[in-house]
């Protein structure tokens, strides 16, 4: 299974957002993650289109945009001309999820569907097949830097355990205080996609923390 490293964006200095996109790629990061809050989905706004097609233009690794939003398929469209490659939207959104999924792979990106710290495994099973990546909220999604929930660990297990069972070779990516402690928490569940803002936008040495994030989760990896 190949390990991911995904630096997330919103960690980084708002004052120059296309530096802060250079440095993850840069630093060894796979792919730049991308959050964009709505102010109702999730209590904080963050970032819109033009901000994926600023990063777009700056960096040639792939974007992955998490729309923490209510209406999601409203915006698939702006997203993906904007340059987005993987467009991740919330099961507890408020539209017709599988329809969505369908219409981000119509568009040409990759459907992710992503799950709340509360919601169960089993609200995704029915849409596993239409994507190709799950992620997992290690924190309650609206901000940057909050303390990672270990209680989320045996839903990735289980994610995995259902994808597997299905035959699927899906990524599965964690997000919200990850360092490479609980990267490698997570890797030991099943997930080998990571996203972190704060661990790694706040070191000097970013290369060095993607590198050692990925050294770890690769280490522990049990698919
Ligand atoms: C939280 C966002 C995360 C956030 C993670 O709502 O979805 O992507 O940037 O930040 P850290 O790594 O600081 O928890
Ligand atoms: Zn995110």
């Amino acid at each position: 299974m190949r390990i991911l490293v995904l630096p997330s964006l919103l960690a980084a200095d708002f004052g120059n957002l296309a530096e802060g996109a250079r440095r993850a790629e840069d630093s060894g990061g796979d792919a730049l993650h991308v959050d964009i809050m709505d102010g109702h989905f999730v209590p904080n706004l963050s970032m819109g289109p033009d901000v994926v097609a600023m990063a777009r233009a700056a960096v040639s690794i792939p974007l992955s945009v998490h729309l923490m939003m209510t209406n999601p398929h409203e915006y698939l469209t702006s997203f993906i001309e904007a340059g987005a490659n993987s467009l991740l939207i919330h099961i507890e959104a408020e539209c017709d999820v599988p329809a969505a999924l369908g219409r981000i792979r119509e568009l040409g990106a990759r459907p992710g569907i992503t799950l709340n710290p509360e919601t169960p495994a089993e609200m995704v099973f029915g849409v596993l097949e239409r994507v190709d990546e799950v992620l997992c909220m290690t924190v309650h999604p609206g901000y940057g830097g909050q303390a990672f929930m270990p209680e989320v660990l045996p839903k990735i297990r289980a994610l995995r355990a259902r994808a597997a069972a299905k035959g699927r070779h899906l990524d599965i990516l964690v997000d919200g205080g990850i360092d490479a402690d609980t990267a490698a928490q997570c890797a030991a569940h099943g997930a080998n996609a990571f996203v972190a803002g704060t661990s790694l936008y706040r070191s000097s040495d970013m290369a060095a923390r993607v590198a050692e994030l990925r050294a770890r989760a690769a280490a522990a990896f049990r698919g």
